[in-house]
């Protein structure tokens, strides 16, 4: 008797072992193996409104963002008019001005006067402001930056685009075109 399970098992045992790696073999129990997965964008039953890609929950931000709680409105400019620049001394010439030919000297042109290519190539209608000008030169570092991450008028929000401290420098950097053109 004692022979006869020895054998069993040594034959349970090596018909356990397979060869050939490209077949997975018997298995006994698939449910593990099979877990039900839902693609991104398809319906999945168990949550509201039968979304599969659930959006952020009320009140969060993510940890890669940054809370910005004002819109694009010239009440929340002033609103924003008292923000601090914490990057006022730490001015990155080089940073800055990668950030500024990258977003905005295809309408704001280089010396900051409005002059993009955007516009005197008449590919885009409308004159973008000049950094050069009474209203720029008055507003505060906060007002520049909200200009920035909200849009200001025709101009879009360029916030989403870039870290909080990228903002901050490029309000730097129209502050250096300023110095420069005055
Ligand atoms: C597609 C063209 C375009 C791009 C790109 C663009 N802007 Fe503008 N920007 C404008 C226009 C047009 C205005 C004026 C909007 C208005 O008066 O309604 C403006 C206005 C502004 C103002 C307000 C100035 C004032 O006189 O009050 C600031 C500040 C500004 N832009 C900064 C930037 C910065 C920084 C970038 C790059 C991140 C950028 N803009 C990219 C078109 C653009």
């Amino acid at each position: 008797m004692k022979y006869r399970i020895l054998i069993f098992s040594v034959l349970v045992i090596f018909s356990s072992c397979d060869r050939d790696r490209n077949t997975p073999g018997w298995s006994y129990f698939p449910d593990m193996e099979e877990s039900q997965a839902y693609e991104t964008w398809s319906k999945n039953p168990y949550f509201e409104g039968n979304k599969m890609m659930v959006g952020p929950v009320e009140g969060t931000v993510a940890t890669h963002e940054h809370a910005y709680q004002f819109v694009k409105t010239p009440e929340d400019e002033l609103r924003a008019a008292s923000l601090e620049n914490p990057l006022a001394d730490e001015f990155n010439q080089e940073h800055a001005e990668l950030l500024y030919n990258r977003f905005c000297i295809v309408c704001h042109g280089p010396d900051g006067n409005g002059q993009g290519h955007l516009f005197t190539s008449g590919k885009y209608p409308i004159q973008p402001a000049s950094y050069l000008n009474e209203r720029a030169m008055n507003k505060t570092d906060g007002q520049l930056f909200h200009n920035i991450r909200a849009g200001f008028g025709v101009m879009g929000p360029y916030g989403f685009m870039m870290p909080v401290e990228d903002s901050w420098q490029l309000v730097n950097y129209i502050r250096h075109l300023q110095k420069e053109q005055d």
